[in-house]
């Protein structure tokens, strides 16, 4: 931290969403983006003329020695998580990870311990569960105002264009549904019902190249049922809802969106919450900053030991592809 009490973040990756968090960032106050850096001198230069970053690097380590960061939010896709997070432990500086933040058990379990062992912070950047509507749906739920909950459903995703998604077809890039999509399912119904989860069925596709395509989950939380799907190949309605006694909840959109629905059992329409999140990434970004200053090795929000299962979660998926 400097004098003045800035916290000073490197973004490491200088691709799409590390604009979204600069920009989260310059919403902040206390907080900077003080350098970029990326495996191309070009990009780097770029991306901090345009975000208004005082200093760019084509080397992540060289970034990391000279500017001494409070901590380092890793924006590169998931096949590069695992060794950016090992070179931030080895400078001891704490770490944001994009999601998916690790690719499996071996890598995520690997990094905790480091992390734990030497006392460096490591969150992953699960931004949804910091949300206002989410917040809101799960203060109703125990309120119980739908009351004993007995089912959900989410689905995340749609079909898109391989030109324009290029990364998420790509195996070498960490493609895939499960580290883009089915992370977010897993982890906002883990937010509403917690880690005694049962995975009763796996069904995913593949394409040739070994990337999941489509996965479906069957699972349960104690005695609630739940079906998760996520694609990238067919339009899904893109919503989470939780069925009770007493009604229902819908949560359109449920990563990222301003909007939850509260209906009685026949229907009706009992409450309709909205916020205004101009960019949701500053709650991440403020839970960092307070976690690091407090000395915390990890988020009591976003915990390693979410991070260790849905890695878990991913080994199952991949290792579903030889089940018939
Ligand atoms: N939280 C959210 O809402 C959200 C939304 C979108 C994505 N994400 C996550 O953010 C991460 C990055 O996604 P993105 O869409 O920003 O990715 P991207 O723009 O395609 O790439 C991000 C960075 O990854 C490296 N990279 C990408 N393609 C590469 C290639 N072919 N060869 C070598 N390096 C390559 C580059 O790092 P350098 O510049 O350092 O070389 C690039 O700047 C992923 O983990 C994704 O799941 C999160």
């Amino acid at each position: 931290m400097t004098e003045n009490n800035i916290f000073r973040f490197v973004i490491i990756g200088a691709g799409g969403i590390a604009n979204h968090f600069a920009e989260a960032a310059a919403m902040m106050d206390g907080v900077e983006i003080a350098a970029v850096g990326s495996k191309s001198a070009e990009r780097a230069e770029a991306f901090a003329a345009k975000n208004a970053i005082p200093a760019w690097y084509d080397s992540y380590e060289k970034m990391l020695e000279e500017v001494r960061p409070d901590a380092a939010y890793i924006a590169t896709t998931p096949n590069f998580h695992y060794e950016n997070t090992m070179l931030c432990l080895k400078h001891r500086v704490p770490v944001l990870c994009e999601k998916a933040a690790y690719r499996s058990e071996e890598e995520a379990s690997e990094v905790l311990e480091q992390s734990e062992a030497q006392g460096t912070f490591v969150m992953e950047a699960l931004w949804s569960r910091f949300l206002p509507t989410l917040k809101k749906a799960k203060e109703w739920l125990e309120s119980g105002a739908i009351g004993e909950v007995i089912s959900f459903c989410s689905n995340v995703g749609g079909a898109f264009d391989r030109n324009v998604a290029k990364r998420n077809f790509d195996p070498a890039l960490a493609g895939g549904c499960m580290y883009d999509l089915t992370c977010y399912s897993y982890d906002i119904a883990d937010y509403f019902f917690g880690k005694e989860t049962e995975i009763t069925d796996i069904r995913a596709e593949f394409d040739a190249d070994g990337v999941d395509l489509d996965v479906t989950l069957d699972l349960k939380y104690g005695n609630i049922t739940a079906r998760q799907e996520n694609s990238m190949i067919r339009e899904l309605q893109e919503d989470f809802a939780v069925a009770g006694t007493k009604g229902k909840i819908v949560i359109p959109h449920p990563h990222w969106g301003n909007d939850a629905y509260l209906y009685d059992a026949e229907g009706k329409e009992i409450e309709h919450f909205r916020a205004d999140v101009p960019n949701g990434f500053v709650f991440e970004i403020g839970e960092t900053v307070d976690c690091v200053r407090s000395g915390a090795v990890e988020s009591c929000v976003v915990p390693h030991e979410l991070t260790l299962r849905a890695a878990k979660l991913y080994d199952r998926i991949k290792a579903s592809v030889n089940e018939e």
